[in-house]
């Protein structure tokens, strides 16, 4: 343990003082509207290398950039193609990331070496203020241990990063609790590389080309050429075994109530999708946007109560359901069930 981390609030004293930690090359977990980030100035490599380190992420998984104004694009990435124009007008700030090919003030180890960078300008009002307050672009990726859920509180982020960064402001519950959506421009198409919050429906008031990468929705090999490098490790996952059942509610609790023993949790949308069934379980909403507010952390809490396996209800695939389905699969290693 290097570091005696420190949790503070979001105060303009605290806001200030992770300015001055981020401005001198350190490392400092930062709320944003999506999920808790794992900040340090995006030129600096050390700071960066510092980020690598205390997630244990491969070094071939690129991070995100992220800025508070439109003005602190230039110099980050060599040309704006008219549709990410319209995308930045419609969607900053929030929760939309956008590949775009880097300029040569972004260090290779910032974008994972590769010659694009995605840049992201949050909406939460503490990530902007301590932007703009160290007037650098900062490179964010969640800040979980690699492979772990993402972290949407500032306790999230302690249990994952005590001592391994110095400091954490402490934002409050991220409100949409996914990760952002990741797009890249090809040609006159969007290509979605993440479901995120922004859904395939917004980003086609856009364009009606909107291309699905294969990575979304199937499994990649780990060795496998990717538009998205995030895409192909294991992600999300308790330590639990989870199956995602693909079902109605009546097939899901008959399969469960033959398949379960003492270790078994089950993941529903609400408590009473269990009505008469014995099996302990956690709610993660009934509605797509409840799903992915309260994602990760039910998947932490299943780990929190020792649950072995995990036979989880499947969210709807559409709006931000196809967010909530595509770290579900993750979170389950690929394994559905259709009933
Ligand atoms: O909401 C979010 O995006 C959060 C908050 C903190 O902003 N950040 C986040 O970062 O989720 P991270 O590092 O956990 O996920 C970044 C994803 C990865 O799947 C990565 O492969 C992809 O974005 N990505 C980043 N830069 C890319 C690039 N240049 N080309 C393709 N994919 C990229
Ligand atoms: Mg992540």
């Amino acid at each position: 343990m290097k570091y005696n981390t420190q949790v503070i609030d979001n105060s303009k004293r605290s806001i200030a003082k992770a300015a001055d930690l981020l401005t001198n090359g350190e490392v400092v977990g930062i709320p944003t509207e999506t999920v808790y980030g794992l900040a340090g100035n995006a030129f600096d490599e050390n700071a960066v290398s510092k980020i690598f380190i205390a997630k244990g992420r491969p070094s071939d998984n690129p991070l995100i950039v992220h800025i508070s104004s439109i003005d602190m694009l230039d110099g980050l990435v060599e040309n704006v193609p008219e549709l990410a124009k319209k995308c930045a007008e419609e969607f900053w700030p929030g929760p939309l990331t956008m590949v775009l090919k880097k300029t040569d003030r972004i260090p290779d180890i910032t974008s994972g070496g590769l010659d694009t960078v995605g840049i992201r300008m949050p909406s939460h009002k503490t990530a902007r203020a301590i932007i703009d307050k160290c007037k650098l672009p900062l490179a964010a990726p969640s800040a979980n241990l690699s492979g772990s859920p993402s972290p949407t509180t500032a306790q999230h982020v302690l249990n994952d990063m005590d001592g391994r960064i110095p400091c954490i402001v402490d934002g409050g519950y991220s409100p949409v609790g996914v990760e952002s959506t990741v797009i890249a421009f090809e040609e006159n198409a969007i290509k979605l590389l993440r479901p995120g919050f922004i859904s395939v429906d917004d980003l086609k008031t856009i364009t009606d080309n909107v291309l699905v990468d294969k990575g979304v929705l199937t499994m990649l090999k780990n060795d496998a050429v990717v538009a998205s490098p995030g895409m192909k490790y294991k992600h999300y996952s308790p330590s639990a075994d989870v199956v995602l059942i693909d079902s109605d509610c009546d097939s899901f609790k008959e399969y469960v109530a033959n398949h379960s023993d003492k270790d078994t949790w089950c993941m529903v949308f609400s408590d009473s999708d269990l009505d008469g069934v014995d099996i302990p379980c956690i709610s993660y909403g009934t509605t797509d946007t409840e799903q992915a507010h309260q994602l990760f952390d039910v998947l932490r809490k299943l780990d929190d109560v020792g649950a072995k396996k995990v036979y989880a209800r499947c969210p709807s695939k559409t709006g931000v359901g196809l967010a909530v389905y595509n770290r579900m699969l993750r979170a389950s290693g690929f394994q559905v069930i259709k009933l």
